[in-house]
C-alpha cells in the first residue's frame, strides 16, 4: 500500500522492468487503459526520454476496446495506447509492435480468436497490467463472466458505462454498449500480473478481490489462483482491508 501515487508508479514500473529482462524472446507487455495505468506509462516515458528504458524490442497488446466508436474517435484504446507509448517520442513502442483486439469486426468470434492466436505467436503474455473496476471487473469481463472464457465480445453494464463517461465527456449514451476484451483464462495466462487500484470507489471490489472468495461475483478474485501477482494500491482503495496493516500487500 502506499501514500504516493508516484510510489505506485515506481513500483510497476520496477516489475515491469524486470519481467521484460527477464524474458527469453522479445518481450510481450500486456496494457491496460483508464485511469489507472497513466503514471505508470508517463514514467516508462520519462525514463525512455532520460535513456534508461525502451519498449522498442517490446510487443505490447491491450486487454480491451471498445465497439462501435468511430475511427477516429480519441477514445478508441488504440488511440489511447498510441498516445501514451507508442513511437520513440513516448516509449520506443512501434506501432506494428501493438496488438488490440478488432472489437469492430463484422465477425467478432473470428477476430477474438484471431486476437489469441496473436497472443500465442508472441510466446504469451510476460507482464500484464490491470486496472480494477468498481465492480469488481478485469479488462471488460463483468461481474458472471465464467473464469473459462477466451477473448469475447461483451456488453457492458451501465454501472462501467457511468464510469466511464468521464472519457466521453460525462455523457454515458456516447459510451459504446459493447467492447471486446481478453477472457478470464487469457488473462490468467500471463506469466505475472500486476494490478493497480486508486481512489475510494475502489475500496469495496479490492476487498473482495483480495479477501473474498474466489467467484464470478467479482471476476478479479480469480486472480487469488494466479501464482504470481502484485496489487499496488493507494491508502483509499486499501481502507476496507482487513490485513490493512501490513505496509505492502
Ligand atoms: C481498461 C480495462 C478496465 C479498467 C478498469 C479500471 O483497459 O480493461 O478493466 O482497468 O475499468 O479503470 P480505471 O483505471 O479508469 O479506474
Amino acid at each position: 500500500m502506499f501514500s504516493d501515487p508516484r510510489d505506485i508508479a515506481a513500483a510497476a514500473v520496477g516489475r515491469i522492468g524486470a519481467a521484460l529482462d527477464a524474458a527469453d524472446a522479445m518481450p510481450t507487455l500486456g496494457v491496460a487503459t483508464g485511469s489507472s495505468p497513466r503514471t505508470v506509462y508517463e514514467l516508462l516515458r520519462t525514463k525512455h526520454q532520460d535513456g534508461e528504458a525502451a519498449l522498442t524490442q517490446v510487443a505490447a497488446v491491450a486487454l480491451d476496446e471498445y465497439r462501435g466508436l468511430p475511427a477516429d474517435a480519441p477514445q478508441r484504446y488504440r488511440a489511447v495506447l498510441r498516445e501514451a507509448l507508442v513511437g520513440p517520442e513516448h516509449t520506443g513502442l512501434r506501432d506494428v509492435d501493438l496488438h488490440v483486439p478488432d472489437a469492430d469486426a463484422v465477425d467478432p468470434v473470428t477476430a477474438a480468436s484471431r486476437f489469441e492466436a496473436t497472443i500465442a505467436s508472441l510466446g504469451g503474455v510476460d507482464l500484464q497490467l490491470l486496472g480494477l473496476g468498481e465492480n469488481g471487473h478485469i479488462g471488460f469481463n463483468e461481474p458472471g463472466t465464467p473464469f473459462t472464457e477466451r477473448t469475447h465480445l461483451v456488453r457492458l453494464e451501465d454501472s462501467t458505462r457511468h464510469a466511464n463517461s468521464r472519457f466521453f465527456d460525462g455523457d454515458i449514451e456516447r459510451v459504446p454498449e459493447y467492447a471486446m476484451t481478453q477472457g478470464l483464462a487469457t488473462i490468467l495466462e500471463a506469466r505475472e500480473i500486476v494490478l493497480i487500484a486508486v481512489g475510494e470507489e475502489k475500496a469495496t471490489a479490492v476487498q473482495a478481490m483480495v479477501e473474498g472468495p474466489v467467484t464470478t461475483d467479482c471476476p478479479a478474485s480469480i486472480l487469488q489462483d494466479h501464482p504470481q501477482v502484485t496489487v499496488l494500491l493507494d491508502e483509499d482503495a486499501a481502507s476496507n482491508l482487513e490485513m490493512r496493516s501490513a505496509s505492502s500487500v
